[in-house]
C-alpha cells in the first residue's frame, strides 16, 4: 500500500485555518493555496531517489547527489489544480506540466476525459497529480488511471485538503499511488463538499462563483 500522509507542520495548519476562513479574499486565498502547495511538495520529494554524481567545485572534484531521474511531470486537474502549480514549479523548475480535464457522464456516471495535453516522455517521469480537493476521489483515481494507461508507474497524489472517502477510494484503485494531504478533514456532504473543507476551491481561487 502506498503512502496516505497528513501535514502536521504548524506553518501548514496556520496557513490552512486562513484558508479555511470564508472572508479570506481571493488574492490572500491564492497566496496561500501556492504557499501550502510548496511545503506539501517539499515532503511529497522527500524521497525521490538520489544518485551520485561527478561534480568538480571551483576547489576539488568529488561525486555528490543529484536527482536520479530529474525528469518530473506536474498534472493539475483542471481547474483548480492550477492553483497549486506555480509553486511546486518554483521548487522543481525544470519541470514539465501536463493538464487533464475530466468531468463525470450524467448517465453512465463514467469519468470522460475532456482535456488531456500530457508531456511526451511522461511514462519515464516521476509524476505528481495536483487538485486542492480530494473529495470523492472519482477524479483523482481516474486521473491515475488515464496516466497508468499512458505508461506512468511512477504517480504520487497531492491535495491541500482530503476526505476520509477520497482517500479510501484513491487508495482501493491505485494502492501504489502516494498521497500527500494538508489536512484529513472529516466527511463529504450530500453536495459533494468536503466539512469542514474551504467551499468550492476553483471559485475560491479564480474569484468564479
Ligand atoms: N471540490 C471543492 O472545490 N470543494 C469541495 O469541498 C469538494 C470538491
Amino acid at each position: 500500500m502506498g503512502k496516505f500522509v497528513v501535514m502536521e507542520h504548524p506553518l501548514i495548519k496556520h496557513k490552512l485555518s486562513i484558508l479555511r476562513d470564508k472572508n479570506t479574499g481571493v488574492k490572500e486565498f491564492r497566496e496561500l493555496a501556492e504557499e501550502i502547495a510548496m511545503l506539501i511538495c517539499y515532503e511529497a520529494t522527500r524521497d525521490l531517489p538520489l544518485t551520485k554524481t561527478k561534480i568538480e567545485t571551483p576547489v576539488t572534484g568529488g561525486e555528490f547527489e543529484t536527482l536520479e531521474n530529474p525528469k518530473i511531470a506536474l498534472v493539475p486537474i483542471l481547474r483548480a489544480g492550477i492553483g497549486m502549480t506555480g509553486a511546486m514549479l518554483a521548487l522543481m523548475p525544470t519541470a514539465k506540466v501536463g493538464h487533464v480535464g475530466i468531468y463525470r457522464d450524467p448517465e453512465t456516471l463514467e469519468p470522460v476525459e475532456y482535456y488531456c495535453k500530457l508531456p511526451s516522455e511522461i511514462a519515464e517521469m516521476e509524476v505528481f497529480v495536483i487538485d486542492p480537493m480530494l473529495a470523492t476521489g472519482g477524479t483523482a483515481a481516474a486521473t491515475v488511471s488515464f496516466l497508468k494507461k499512458r505508461g506512468c508507474n511512477n504517480v504520487k497524489f497531492l491535495c491541500l485538503i482530503a476526505a476520509p472517502e477520497g482517500v479510501a477510494r484513491l487508495q482501493k484503485e491505485h494502492p501504489d499511488t502516494d498521497i500527500f494531504a494538508g489536512a484529513l478533514d472529516l466527511y463529504l456532504n450530500d453536495h459533494g463538499y468536503i466539512v469542514p473543507g474551504l467551499g468550492d476551491a476553483g471559485d475560491r481561487l479564480f474569484g468564479t462563483k
